[in-house]
């Protein structure tokens, strides 16, 4: 296996768009403390843990809860969110991820996930994606969430590839924050409005080549 480039890889809204399916579950637990989530709120929530979102949201909706009362409703959303998860299927990927992730490993070049996800591995197996990795670094394995480098920086470590020649595909403001901390090349995938900070902006891998991939260069 070729070790001088790593390939890492956001999850949710980059190789899938659970965006959706985290909006309608916030949004149904939000319902409670009588708080109605927006579309606008929900961009804001885009890379950001399970409990740090809920605390946004109980900001946002100016509400206080019992330590008791936060993990019911974090518990509560996570089993509406996986019933949709658990409805996922191939078709659920976007468009040319499994293209791409096809032509890396066919080239040798190691691949990993690098999530906030405690769901990564399930929603990976639901879309059969689970072979294509070398190592996945989720939510589960992290103390710090991004912007921290903490993710991406293990996921280096595993792959044995040095930081400095990772790939990092991200579609959240703080994701990029977290590559471009760990020194790695940063691409963005989405509005390049909410992601100037990536050394490079696609808004889909339809437009990224296997080609460009492999004449990227250490910054
Ligand atoms: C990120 C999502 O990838 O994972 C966030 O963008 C989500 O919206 C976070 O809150 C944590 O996900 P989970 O599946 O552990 O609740
Ligand atoms: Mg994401």
């Amino acid at each position: 296996m070729k070790k001088e480039k790593g390939f890492i890889f956001d999850l949710d809204g980059v190789i899938v768009d659970t965006a959706k399916f985290h909006f309608l579950a916030w949004k149904k637990a939000a319902a409670e403390f009588d708080f109605e989530l927006t579309h606008t709120q929900n961009e804001q929530l885009k890379g950001v843990s399970r409990v740090d979102s809920l605390k946004k949201i109980l900001k946002w909706a100016n509400a206080e809860v019992s330590q008791e009362k936060f993990n019911e409703l974090a518990a509560n959303k996570n089993a509406d969110y996986l019933t949709y998860v658990d409805k996922m299927t191939e078709a659920d990927i976007l468009p040319g991820v499994k293209e791409i992730l096809t032509e890396i490993k066919a080239a040798g070049y190691p691949i990993s996930l690098g999530s906030a996800s405690k769901n990564a591995p399930r929603i990976l197996d639901k879309v059969g994606l689970t072979p294509f990795f070398d190592a996945l670094v989720d939510g589960n394995s992290v103390s710090k969430a991004k912007p921290d480098p903490e993710v991406f920086l293990i996921a280096a470590e595993k792959m044995h590839v040095q930081p400095h020649n990772c790939i990092v595909f991200e579609d959240a403001e703080a994701g990029i924050e977290a590559a471009n901390k760990a020194k790695m090349i940063s691409i963005g995938l989405g509005n390049p409005e909410n992601l100037k900070e990536a050394d490079y902006n696609f808004s889909s891998f339809n437009e990224i080549t296997f080609n460009f991939l492999k004449q990227l260069q250490p910054k």
